[in-house]
């Protein structure tokens, strides 16, 4: 049984995992009003006395803190959490989101959701078994940008849909090798064994959104190819010397991935991994149809009708008025206080309204399973020469009935 009946009653988090994105989020959530953290848990003890720490400075009682590797179960199972958030490694977030659906729990969990064809099917239908709802928490979904122009796609403003590019390209080596040369959690669960795109849903999750994968439309295969690997070798000779065991290991992963997507309706995707190599960040958020363009590179627009001049890109700021997503103008100056670019706060917020009204998430195990089965279908096409590589259907066929996102949920 779903623990929460009365909607005025605040909503009840355990967290699990409070290293740098859990005490983040952790912090995004004591903004909200009608929340209460009542349970932490993190295999590294000072890490849970930190967030007890900083859910008493905000004036709630000391959660009850856990340190077992395996204390998510008893979260789970405690009587005054409503749901379960998780930011620990990758190979966790199943493991917990499925005890936390057994327990009658709703989960949140950061992405990937799943790994392999296995968990993405375990997460669907231990969903669906329990009637319990799981969310990624795809922060990046929630981008002022990206959010407008969903909100202009539902206005026509791009036409018919054709084209969209996408990437997450994003120096990581920083977050990947330890500050003696060590290779930490991202470097084994993302490169050493693996190829493919091992991190694709900040990219694909808006892209997915503005053509309602799942909602109408679906991913029906893709093709991959991934470059040679040089950019951690690079690193590590550069910072911690040409003899570090590290700088001479064989890394399976290239540094830059590139995937297409074909989907059920025709538009295709063009879907790049690019966080091996010394670069600004760009996720491209491109979107064409038949009237239009817009980049997220450039932050700029292009609409045959009504841009100004012909063939050249128009600024942004024009539209930002009439489109600008509402819950970015209602909630964006708190927003703004939280982490990029104020995603995580808007983020956060549907988490917990949904949770509080006992609704289905925006981002549901359907989307969660979908964006990063991706991680999983690219490494099968570059191993195998660039072939084509089938989605699952997880909704089995419920994706033609599905509803397209509302522009407002709540
Ligand atoms: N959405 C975003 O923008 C964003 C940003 C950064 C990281 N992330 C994701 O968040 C997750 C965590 O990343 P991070 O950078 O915070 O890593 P981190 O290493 O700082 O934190 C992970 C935490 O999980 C804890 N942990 C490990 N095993 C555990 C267990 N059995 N039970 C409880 N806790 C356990 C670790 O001790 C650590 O404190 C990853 O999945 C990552 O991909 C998302």
């Amino acid at each position: 049984m779903f623990a929460m009946s009365n909607p005025e009653r605040p909503v009840r988090l355990g967290f699990v995992g409070v290293g740098s994105r859990g005490t983040s989020m952790l912090q995004t959530a004591l903004m909200l009003e009608g929340v209460e953290i009542t349970a932490i848990s993190d295999i590294v003890p000072e890490r849970v006395e930190r967030a007890q720490q900083l859910v008493m400075e905000s004036g709630q009682p000391k959660p009850k803190g856990f340190t077992g590797e395996e204390d998510y179960k008893k979260i789970a199972d405690l009587t005054n959490v409503d749901a379960v958030f998780t930011a620990t490694p990758w190979s966790l977030h199943t493991p917990v989101m499925v005890a936390t659906m057994k327990a009658g729990k709703y989960g949140g969990t950061e992405m990937p959701a799943c790994d392999g064809y296995e968990e993405a099917w375990e997460l669907v239908e231990t969903a669906e078994q329990t009637g319990m709802h799981c969310m990624l928490l795809e922060n990046y979904a929630y981008m002022r940008n990206v959010m407008m122009v969903l909100n202009m796609v539902r206005h026509g403003l791009f036409g018919e849909l054709t084209h969209c590019e996408t990437g997450y390209q994003h120096d990581v080596r920083y977050a990947t090798i330890g500050d003696q040369g060590e290779l930490l959690w991202r470097a084994h669960e993302r490169y050493l064994h693996h190829t493919g795109n091992r991190y694709p849903t900040h990219a694909i999750g808006p892209v997915s959104q503005w053509i309602d994968i799942n909602r109408g439309n679906k991913f029906e295969y893709l093709v991959s190819m991934s470059s040679r690997s040089l950019g951690l070798n690079h690193y590590v000779a550069k910072n911690y010397g040409a003899d570090h065991p590290n700088a001479k290991r064989q890394y399976k992963a290239g540094d830059v991935n590139c995937t297409l997507i074909q989907t059920a309706n025709g538009i295709t995707v063009t879907l790049y991994y690019d966080s091996l190599s010394p670069r600004p960040v760009d996720f491209i958020y491109r979107i064409q149809g038949t009237k239009g363009i817009y980049s997220g590179t450039l932050d700029k627009i292009y609409l045959e009708d009504t841009s100004p001049v012909p063939h050249q890109w128009e600024d942004i700021e024009k539209y930002v008025e009439e489109y600008d997503h509402p819950l970015w103008k209602k909630y964006g100056d708190i927003a703004v206080q939280t982490g990029h670019g104020g995603s995580d706060y808007l983020c956060m917020r549907d988490f917990v309204e949904a949770i509080r009204h006992q609704a289905a998430f925006p981002i549901d195990v359907y989307d969660a399973a979908t964006w990063s089965i991706i991680t999983k279908l690219t490494e099968e096409s570059v191993l195998n020469k660039s072939k084509p590589v089938d989605f699952p259907d997880f909704t089995r066929s419920k994706w033609r009935e599905r509803k397209p996102l509302p522009i407002v949920n709540s």
